[in-house]
């Protein structure tokens, strides 16, 4: 049975909604707060949320990777309470979507890109609670050639097109699996909410969205490559600066967000504090600069402390002296020595736009 689109109510001051998905709005984040609430974690669904019941969910998991290689139709199963009865660990880390910032290669560097326009809040910065893979697999007992993993969503097949894909799926490698990915099924503490992927979704921290498989039903572990359109059609760099056979994308890139509408008023010569957040894929941030002149002159804004692989917040005060349009840029580094380039190429899926943000404000 199909629950809907997207389940949890869309306040028009929290979210933007396009279709089926919805992106977080960045003057609405509290400042006080680190970690993003599951009612205002941004929603990317390819078709809608299913209704799982938790008593007949299961976990299938099959290949030729395994020791018993089971077929898909006899896999091992695992249910929601051996699941819950399993040691379990807590992270936190951010997610976003591969294309967060697209709609930016339009109004930034004047090349659009097709798909969901985001701005920027496709993001957010949790605490998951779930189950290392790496145990349940180990329990079944890997062949010393296995190489990698198919995570199976039990959502819709995704028509698009007129073509069937099937169902949401993307391999990764069983490094990644065996390393840190989490059979989630608490998000913030409590059960996932149904738009999150309840009741058990994929986690692969640091990874591109798309890793993260929602409403996890299958796990296929495989001695050859596996591949599906979510990591050779979509979600690989494509286009005239990019090789035919780009690899799939993995580790997110290091970006950054003000807490203000595109367009915020300010007062002049009264002090304000600008915040804002930063995050890696790849590392926790470790600097970030601002600006408040388009670019001429930077300050360096004060980071708080990072937790986990979440996002790493930022502040500076700032008392604009004229009244008229300024633009805000902020610039983070990571602890990998990555730092936001001034422009990224092109790619037509409008992934990874990890340039520095022109965000321009009206003081008044
Ligand atoms: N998993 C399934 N089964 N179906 C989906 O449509 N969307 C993916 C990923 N996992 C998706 C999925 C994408 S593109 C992203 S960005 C994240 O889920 C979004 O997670 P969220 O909706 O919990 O924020």
């Amino acid at each position: 049975a199909s629950a809907g689109p997207i389940v949890k109510p869309l306040p028009p001051e929290w979210f933007v909604p396009y279709g089926t998905n919805a992106e977080m709005r960045w003057d609405s984040v509290d400042p006080r707060r680190y970690l993003t609430s599951a009612d205002r974690l941004f929603v990317r669904n390819h078709t809608s949320t299913p209704a799982i019941d938790p008593r007949t969910w299961e976990l299938r998991v099959h290949g030729d990777g395994l020791a018993d290689p089971r077929t898909h139709d006899r896999a091992h199963v695992l249910t929601y309470r051996d699941l819950l009865r399993l040691p379990a660990r807590t992270v936190t880390t951010v997610l976003e979507c591969t294309g967060n910032g697209r709609s930016l290669f339009a109004t930034q560097q004047g090349t659009p890109a097709s798909g969901t326009p985001w701005q920027l809040g496709a993001v957010g910065t949790s605490r998951w609670t779930g189950v290392p893979l790496s145990l349940v697999l180990r329990r079944l007992e890997l062949r010393s050639d296995a190489v990698d993993v198919q995570a199976v969503g039990l959502d819709a097949p995704y028509v698009t097109g007129g073509v069937d894909y099937g169902r949401v799926r993307r391999p990764f490698p069983l490094a990644k699996a065996l390393d840190d990915a989490l059979l989630v099924y608490a998000l913030n503490g409590r059960p996932l909410p149904p738009d999150h992927g309840f009741p058990v979704r994929l986690l692969l921290p640091g990874w591109v969205g798309i890793a993260n498989v929602k409403w996890l039903g299958e796990l296929e572990v495989s001695r050859e490559p596996l591949s599906s359109p979510w990591n050779t059609k979509w979600y690989r760099m494509t286009g005239p600066d990019y090789p035919v056979d780009s690899p799939p994308l993995t580790v997110t890139p290091v970006k950054s967000a003000f807490e203000l509408a595109p367009g915020a008023e300010l007062r002049a010569r009264r002090r304000t504090v600008l915040t804002g957040r930063s995050w890696s894929g790849a590392a926790p941030v470790v600097r970030v600069d601002v600006s408040t002149d388009g670019g001429e002159s930077w300050s360096r804004a004060r980071t708080r402390r990072t937790h986990g692989s979440g996002w790493t917040q930022w502040s500076l005060p700032w008392r604009p002296r004229s009244t008229g349009e300024h633009v805000l840029l902020a610039r983070a580094t990571d602890a990998a020595g990555r730092t936001q380039p001034d422009r990224v190429p092109f790619n037509d899926g409008g992934y990874f736009f990890s340039a520095v943000v022109r965000h321009p404000v009206a003081v008044a």
